[in-house]
């Protein structure tokens, strides 16, 4: 995690590094630093410890720069403090690094190149650039042959998007990647480097991208790429087409809520993009040939992706036919089951960058295997190494806690299962009418985030004073109590639990006491009864019940009605009560709401 900014080449720099820090603040917010030199003799180093209004309040008049580097961190060595906050610096203070990712061998180069060296923090970043100012005025290596020296040093397991300046040469980046994300922008008169496009979008929409294990020199007029062989490497730019502003809040008070309430707009998007003026959805054939040849799909994913993949598994089973299985990425990494012969991986990722996720792509691709990234974030790193991209189209998701992503990527899934039915000839596929579904899943999800006073008292009454609650449901209401109490766990810091109906009278019903809340979700028609039943028990042992239920199941009771809909595709609306409870319940304690404790947005660390 952590974000990174750099910038070179004009007088706004200190102004361009901190509105690009806001724009990665979701990356980690525990502390923050800015690094600035005037080319003129002057330089500032100004860092804090929590969020970057603090660093911004840090800052005097006289702070100011020509080119500078600023991170946001969130911290893996040494606890969240201003000495362990980034820019890093040489004894000498000479050198300033910023640093996302973890240099896994930092305690053996400390050791074998750096005693009695005096260090002022705990962090991995600090070993890096002790080490450049060493080998250049022991060694009297010129920077750049220092740094390449470090990285050819650093352990292959490592991952790092560094930023280096040499208060000698104030108007030169140093930038090297290994598996943290990192791109360069070129505006006009001046070069950039950043974390992510958004981070640079104020300023271009023109980018180059930076492969592992190169080294880039960054001036005000020229970008030089080689590899560590000092191969130099030719790279044409790439434009994003984004509107900075559709990352702003608006007059929403959390982004969270924003997001929520735009996911009817993001449903009809992905109708938009996905179909063509006959209906026919529009998928790639090669990607769908790729996939037709296959005999297991296997989704990967993280957190609420690895949720919303749950929901897809049994959308492509349904309709296509084919065994599909879903894998959390952090486990598969290292634990793989044993493969069928024909396999065709499919990555979930909101922000295409996550570590896990995409060292399970590097093994994917190291097989040759065909793979296809779901992703939000066009040429992110897993959209670009997989064999197909697929966009969600749902805008920046900037809340920590995701929303909009995890429907998106359902839907998505649900159109591409739906292609490659069609495209296999598979019955199923060909009688879903899935645009339409998706209408009238828009329509529903409009009238419930309309219903925010509803959500809110309920909110009050049954999550507001308990420090435990459970989610519970079957078959897909059980895949989406995961996510439902996922959200209401990270962002209000309530215990909670999603959990298969059936299993609760297997020994965690015992954990059911009066007053504990326990809200079912009951969307289909097979399996109400049994949940019900199973939250009846449930009440039996003085549960609060609650259930979120599609209105034609409904019985007396506390419920969230939800419009009827494909019982394929209740997941899309019985997700966003939970939503906008979870959000309510965060409210009403007086937590930031989009900024959880302990979190940050893109994880790229394993
Ligand atoms: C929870 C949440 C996380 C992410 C997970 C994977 O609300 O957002 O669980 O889903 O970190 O991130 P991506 O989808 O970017 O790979």
């Amino acid at each position: 995690m952590c974000g990174i900014v750099g910038v070179t080449g004009t007088k706004n720099s200190l102004s361009i590094l901190i509105n690009g820090l806001k724009r990665l603040e979701y990356r980690g917010y525990d502390s923050a630093g800015v690094y600035v030199n005037d080319n003129n003799g002057h330089d500032y180093l100004v860092k804090r410890p929590g969020r970057i209004s603090n660093l911004e309040a840090a800052l005097t008049d006289d702070v100011h720069g020509v080119s500078g580097i600023g991170h946001t961190r969130w911290a893996t060595h040494g606890e969240p403090s201003e000495a362990n906050a980034h820019p890093q610096y040489s004894s000498d203070k000479r050198f300033y690094l910023v640093h996302n990712g973890v240099i896994e061998n930092y305690a053996q180069l400390k050791t074998n190149y750096l005693s009695g060296v005096h260090f002022a923090s705990q962090t991995d970043t600090e070993v890096i650039v002790q080490l450049v100012d060493k080998f250049v005025v022991d060694g009297h290596l010129t920077t750049k042959e220092a740094l390449l020296k470090v990285l050819k040093l650093i352990s292959p397991d490592s991952s790092y998007a560094f930023v280096l300046m040499d208060k000698e040469q104030p108007d030169t980046l140093f930038v090297a990647k290994n598996k943290s994300p990192l791109l360069v922008g070129v505006a006009d008169g001046y070069n950039m480097v950043g974390s992510d496009a958004t981070s640079m979008l104020k300023q271009t929409n023109e980018f180059l991208e930076l492969d592992d294990h190169e080294l880039v020199i960054v001036k005000p007029d020229s970008i030089e790429i080689e590899d560590f062989d000092g191969n130099q490497k030719h790279r044409d730019t790439f434009t994003v087409d984004m509107d900075p502003n559709a990352a702003d809040k608006g007059a929403y008070p959390y982004y969270m809520l924003k997001e929520i309430d735009e996911q009817p707009a993001v449903m009809r998007k992905i109708v938009q993009k996905y179909f063509d003026e006959n209906g026919q959805p529009k998928i790639d054939e090669d990607l769908l040939k790729s996939m037709a040849a296959a005999d297991h799909l296997y989704i990967v994913g993280a957190g609420t992706s690895y949720h919303a993949g749950l929901i897809g598994a049994r959308i492509f089973e349904k309709l296509v036919g084919v065994p599909t299985s879903v894998h959390i990425s952090s486990e598969f990494a290292y634990e793989q089951p044993l493969l069928s012969k024909k396999p065709f991986f499919i990555f979930l990722s909101q922000s295409g960058e996550t570590a896990d996720s995409r060292e399970v792509l590097v093994h994917v691709n190291e097989n040759k295997w065909p793979s296809l990234t779901i992703t939000n974030v066009d040429k992110s790193t897993l959209s670009r190494e997989a064999t197909f991209t697929e966009l969600l189209y749902a805008g920046p998701e900037i809340a920590v806690a995701s929303t909009k992503a995890y429907t998106a990527q359902i839907a998505v899934e649900a159109v591409l299962a739906k292609a490659l039915g069609e495209y296999m000839d598979k019955p199923a596929a060909r009688e879903f009418d899935v645009k339409h579904q998706l209408g009238l899943v828009a329509n529903g999800m409009q009238s419930l985030t309309d219903s925010k006073g509803i959500m809110k008292d309920l909110s009050d009454k049954y999550l507001s004073k308990t420090r435990n609650a459970f989610y519970i449901g079957r078959g897909i209401d059980w895949s989406v109590s995961l996510e439902a109490a996922l959200k209401l766990k990270e962002i209000s810091y309530v215990q909670a639990e999603g959990f298969a109906s059936g299993e609760l009278k297997h020994g965690t019903i015992a954990l059911i006491e009066k007053g504990t809340p326990v809200i079912g979700i009951i969307t289909q028609d097979r399996t109400a009864g049994l949940t019900r039943s199973n939250l009846e028990e449930t009440q039996a042992r003085g549960s609060n019940a609650l259930t979120i239920v599609s209105r034609h199941l409904a019985q007396d009771g506390d419920n969230i009605l939800l419009p009827d809909v494909d019982e394929l595709l209740t997941p899309l609306l019985s997700v966003v009560p939970a939503q906008l409870l979870a959000y309510y319940t965060s409210l009403g304690k007086g937590l930031d709401v989009d900024k959880p404790r302990n979190l940050a947005k893109s994880v790229t660390v394993q």
